[in-house]
């Protein structure tokens, strides 16, 4: 029997469930994901994708299980902790979530000054990552002006600003046109081939199709493991 180097997980869940009240959104669910994989969370709406998603930033906790993301054990980390887990990550939602009041600039520099930015470079920075995406052009605008493609434009930009190690996109293409959507699946694609693990929560499995990558299909709560490729762990 050959052996093989595992490749080394970033994510893993054991026997994870979630449940809200009397409902179960996830039930005994064991993954790993591998450091830079590129991979969907597919199935059904209410299937537990976005559940599945947040438990890994901790915007829920686990009702059973064990999570460890890039080696913090999750249900043994302390509060104060928390914020030190949520810098590995950047977040996508299907709606934006940009702050209305305030400019695209103003959003992407609320995140560049957290991180520790020095003052000189803020704007530098701002600016650099606004290019990235397309949208260094519209750094005065209102969100609320753009269309939904270049509002997701910004929100990448946002979520990669403080470099994180892990991107969650929660449906981040369901709100917008084909061509929307292209353009952001290949800035998260980028974003991944400098060295960062990408998950997307969609129930659009065309898009799936057209990109490729590893599916970890939940239906019901559960990983369907009809289509799930075993992660070596038993
Ligand atoms: N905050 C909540 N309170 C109660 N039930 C919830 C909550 N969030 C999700 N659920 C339920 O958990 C299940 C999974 O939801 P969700 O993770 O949002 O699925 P998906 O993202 O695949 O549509 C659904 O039955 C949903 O109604
Ligand atoms: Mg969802």
């Amino acid at each position: 029997m050959e052996v093989f180097e595992k490749p080394s997980a970033i994510i893993q869940m054991f026997h994870v469930s979630k449940r809200y009240s009397a409902k179960a959104a996830l039930v005994d669910i064991s993954l790993e994901v591998a450091d830079n994989e590129f991979v969907f969370v597919s199935g059904p709406s209410g299937a537990g994708k976005t559940t599945l998603l947040r438990l890994l930033y901790m915007g829920e906790t686990a009702t059973t299980g064990q999570i460890v993301v890039d080696g913090l054990n999750l249900s043994r980390i302390a509060r104060r902790r928390v914020p030190f887990l949520r810098r590995k990550f950047g977040i996508i939602f299907q709606d934006y979530r940009l702050i209305p009041s305030r400019s695209v600039f103003d959003n992407i520099a609320l995140v560049v000054e957290a991180v520790g930015t020095k003052r000189q470079l803020i704007r530098k920075t701002v600016m650099s990552l606004l290019r990235t995406v397309g949208m260094e052009e519209r750094w005065r605008a209102l969100p609320l002006s753009l269309s939904g493609g270049e509002q997701q434009r910004v929100a990448v930009a946002r979520a990669i600003a403080g470099d994180p190690k892990i991107i969650v996109a929660d449906e981040p293409t369901s709100s917008l046109d084909h061509d929307s959507a292209e353009i952001i699946l290949n800035l998260l694609k980028q974003y991944h081939q400098r060295g960062a693990t990408v998950m997307i929560a969609t129930h659009d499995t065309e898009l799936i199709r057209s990109t490729g990558g590893r599916v970890i299909l939940l239906k019901e709560g559960r990983v369907d493991a009809a289509a799930h490729l075993p992660a070596g762990t038993s």
